[in-house]
């Protein structure tokens, strides 16, 4: 609480996630900006990061992404205007949840008694929170969050206030396969529900297979694309937060409490096969209709370097480059890694990698994107050498 009594603003978007561009996010975005472009597509935006960071440099952005509960953030931040929102009496509605004495329902018995991805006292504040969210705002359908006609604008960003919260006080790495064996210390914690920071400006959210969007969407001026590169699945990573935002109760199986539907084949995604992805890749840069084309590749990827390159020259862009910037490894890697109980396995993997960014496009925006990579600490790589 501040010291008027009401909700914490987010200081920033904090959900703990596999394959986040946190640290890219300012190369990224002066990367898109040095290329002109005004309209901007986020094909796999996970936490929408990269998109916010679109759109706060103005550019009318398109957040896509498969997951339901990156479709809830991405009607939050991308797709609501800051300006369109009564922002007393979002704070005053946040303060009235956040204040809700906990009610335990699927969330504590599924997640903090059968698994223990919470404590308990937070669980039961969780489906309180939850089921006080749907019945005040929701629209019957989780599914159908609210931007639709009709639908009620603080929806998502009520969902994606209480998701950033459970993600302060949850006891795993940051992947929902697995909990810790001892209590994350942030765990102890109450929960704390906190306004989102909205930004101002037009965006849209849209949730669907990327092979679909990109066939389907109009023609756009910038496409970045950060698919997943091998085979762990967002859907049982994040299976904690799908269930949050769907609202559905699944049967859960496993210690971990996955979602049965987990196991259902229309679950799995092109990107998680090593067979399928490259192909699944070079169809979405065929099909996609945007001027330039960034696409975040890493050195542990299942596409070779000269394969991403072909697929996207064979889109016709005129240009294609590559920078590289050093980065940290995911915090699983340095933490290690755990089973299900919770205990040690395996050993800790490389520390460092490199992640790339191709540019793809006209030679002149390809250029002005390469020159700002650069400025922002990255380094020209000379295709046959990644
Ligand atoms: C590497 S992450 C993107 C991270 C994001 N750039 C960020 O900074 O948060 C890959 C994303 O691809 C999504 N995804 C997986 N398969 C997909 C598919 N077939 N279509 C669309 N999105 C998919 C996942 O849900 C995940 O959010």
């Amino acid at each position: 609480m501040d010291g008027r009594g009401r909700p914490r603003r987010s200081g920033r978007l904090v959900i703990k996630y596999l394959g986040s561009k946190r640290a890219l996010v300012p190369a990224l975005g002066a990367m898109a900006a040095a290329t002109g472009a005004r309209t901007a597509l986020d094909l796999f935006t996970g936490t929408t990061r990269v998109a916010q960071e679109f759109k706060r440099l103005g550019m009318e952005v398109t957040a896509s992404d498969i997951a339901t509960y990156s479709e809830a953030l991405a009607r939050c931040y991308i797709a609501t205007d800051a300006r369109g929102v009564d922002g007393e009496a979002l704070a005053e509605e946040i303060a009235r949840l956040d204040a809700l004495p906990g009610t335990p329902g699927y969330v504590t018995r599924t997640f903090c008694e059968e698994a223990r991805y919470f404590q308990p006292a937070n669980g039961a504040r969780i489906d309180a929170i939850r089921d006080a969210i749907e019945a005040g705002h929701g629209g019957g359908s989780p599914l159908a969050c609210a931007d639709g006609p009709g639908g009620d604008p603080l929806y998502p960003i009520l969902l994606t206030s209480l998701m950033e919260a459970a993600d302060r006080v949850d006891s795993t790495t940051g992947q929902q396969m697995a909990y810790l064996k001892q209590w994350a210390p942030r765990a102890s914690n109450p929960l704390r529900l906190r306004v989102p920071q909205l930004l101002a400006g037009g965006g849209r959210a849209v949730r669907g297979d990327a092979r679909d969007v990109a066939r389907a969407l109009g023609p756009i001026d910038l496409a970045y694309l950060d698919p997943p590169y091998n085979q762990h699945r967002y859907f049982t990573n994040y299976h904690v937060w799908e269930t949050l935002i769907r609202w559905d109760a699944p049967p859960a199986y496993g210690v971990a409490r996955k979602r049965a539907d987990a196991r259902d084949p229309a679950t799995a995604s092109a990107f998680n096969r090593r067979r399928e992805m490259p192909r699944a890749l070079a169809q979405v840069i065929a099909d996609v209709r945007a001027e330039v084309v960034m696409v975040s590749y890493n050195d542990e990827s299942w596409v070779g370097v000269p394969g991403l390159a072909t697929s996207l020259r064979e889109a016709g862009h005129e240009d294609v480059a590559v920078v590289g910037f050093d980065s940290r490894r995911y915090v699983g890697a340095r933490i290690g890694i755990y089973n299900p109980a919770g205990e040690r396995v395996g050993r800790v993997g490389r520390l460092r990698n490199t992640e790339y960014v191709f540019v793809a496009g006209p030679g002149d925006r390809v250029g002005a994107a390469v020159a700002a990579g650069r400025a922002a600490g990255g380094e020209i790589v000379p295709e046959p050498a990644v």
